[in-house]
């Protein structure tokens, strides 16, 4: 009763402001969209912890905002071309939400870099603890029945809990059990996600892992691992299988949406050299001085261990995982179809 007021009230003080506008702006008020965001650092725009995450460091961020932001690129990244899309305002990151609560009846961004759905190295919230936030501003009436049904979810799994198995010296032959318990496991968020009544959800592919800088920095960015990228094509095959499923127990209404972040990268990265837009695209922009340095890394006198490309806005990738802001702008327009279903 009490979380009904307090939607209640919050919808009573709308009318008022929108009274105070214009009709049809109170008619678009009513059509707006709310984006909830969920998975990593491909979606995450702020609430990997500030004290020790590179995505709060030099050079991130260089392009937009112009400085450190929490966004791991130079610039906007998948969840802010979503949000622009839709048409509404990138959604407040979580961590960030005590800041302006109002802000979370525009949906609001759960994503955390390096997540999976399991616990990973980093050990922060994985995507079970990030649907258990949702949930509990569902149940505290921050998130009211009239927002979720306009609800449009993110949900992105990028490969940290496949990374995660490799530190932890997961073997080979535990490899494709463990690719299909990464599936199940995803395809138990996106029910979730359904039973607390999103609307329509957009899940990634995994990308190319064999294409990632971190994986191709071996054969000096020249080529692609094909045999990771064989694993990746699997986990892929067995999400789109569950998806179909997932649809049809829901009476084909399509309300999950893929985007296909493996055809699409690989749609750019396959590109012959100089025809496309991106220069030597397996070629990261932010790179080390040696293996052991990383984007954002500094010595022990402050001094910075890596390169800047001179030009992010033709290069693909910003750091060893990351695609540049150019790279997802690209990599949006290749989705777009897919963007216009989730937003129909
Ligand atoms: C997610 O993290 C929580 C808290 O650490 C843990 O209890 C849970 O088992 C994890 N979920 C999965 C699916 O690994
Ligand atoms: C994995 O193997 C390496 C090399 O053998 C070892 O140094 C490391 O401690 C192992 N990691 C784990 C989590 O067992
Ligand atoms: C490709 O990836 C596999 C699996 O991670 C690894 O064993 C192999 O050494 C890699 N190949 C090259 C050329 O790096
Ligand atoms: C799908 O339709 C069937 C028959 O009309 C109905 O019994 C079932 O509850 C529906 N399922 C969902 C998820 O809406
Ligand atoms: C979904 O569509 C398929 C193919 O058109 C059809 O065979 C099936 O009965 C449909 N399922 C439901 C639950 O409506």
């Amino acid at each position: 009763m009490a979380l009904r007021f307090i939607c209640s009230l919050l919808f009573v003080v709308l009318l008022i402001v929108s009274l105070g506008g214009v009709e049809s702006k109170a008619h678009h008020r009513e059509k707006r969209r709310v984006l909830f965001v969920f998975g990593d650092s491909y979606a995450d725009t702020g609430n990997f912890r500030k004290s020790v995450s590179p995505s709060w460091k030099q050079p991130y961020g260089i392009t937009f905002p112009g400085k450190p932001a929490g966004r791991f690129s130079d610039g906007r990244v998948l969840t802010d071309f979503l949000a622009k899309f839709l048409g509404v305002r990138s959604p407040i990151p979580y961590t960030w939400r005590k800041i302006n609560p109002s802000l979370q009846r525009y949906g609001v961004n759960f994503a955390i870099g390096g997540t999976g759905v399991f616990t990973t190295l980093n050990a922060m919230a994985n995507m079970t603890v990030q649907i258990d936030s949702f949930e509990r501003l569902l149940r505290q009436g921050v998130i009211c029945q009239n927002d979720l049904d306009r609800s449009v979810a993110l949900v992105s799994l990028a490969g940290n809990d496949y990374s995660a198995y490799l530190e932890r010296n997961g073997s080979a032959e535990g490899l494709q059990p463990f690719i299909i318990a990464v599936v199940k496991q995803l395809s138990l968020n996106l029910q979730r996600l359904q039973g607390l009544g999103v609307k329509k959800i957009a899940v990634t592919t995994m990308e190319p892992l064999g294409c990632l800088p971190s994986s191709t920095q071996v054969l000096s960015y020249k080529q692609c691992n094909e045999t990771q990228n064989a694993a990746t094509s699997f986990h892929n095959l067995l999400l789109e299988q569950e998806v179909q499923n997932l649809n049809k127990e829901a009476n084909n209404s399509s309300n999950i949406v893929i985007f296909d972040l493996f055809n699409s990268f690989n749609s750019v990265l396959k590109t012959p050299s100089g025809q496309g837009k991106f220069v030597d695209s397996l070629r990261p922009c932010c790179d080390g001085f040696t293996v052991t340095d990383r984007c954002g890394s500094i010595d022990k006198s402050g001094r910075a261990t890596y390169n800047i490309c001179s030009n992010p806005e033709t290069t693909f990738f910003w750091d060893s995982v990351h695609p540049t802001q150019s790279a997802w702008a690209a990599i949006v327009s290749y989705l777009r179809p897919s963007v216009e279903a989730l937003a129909s």
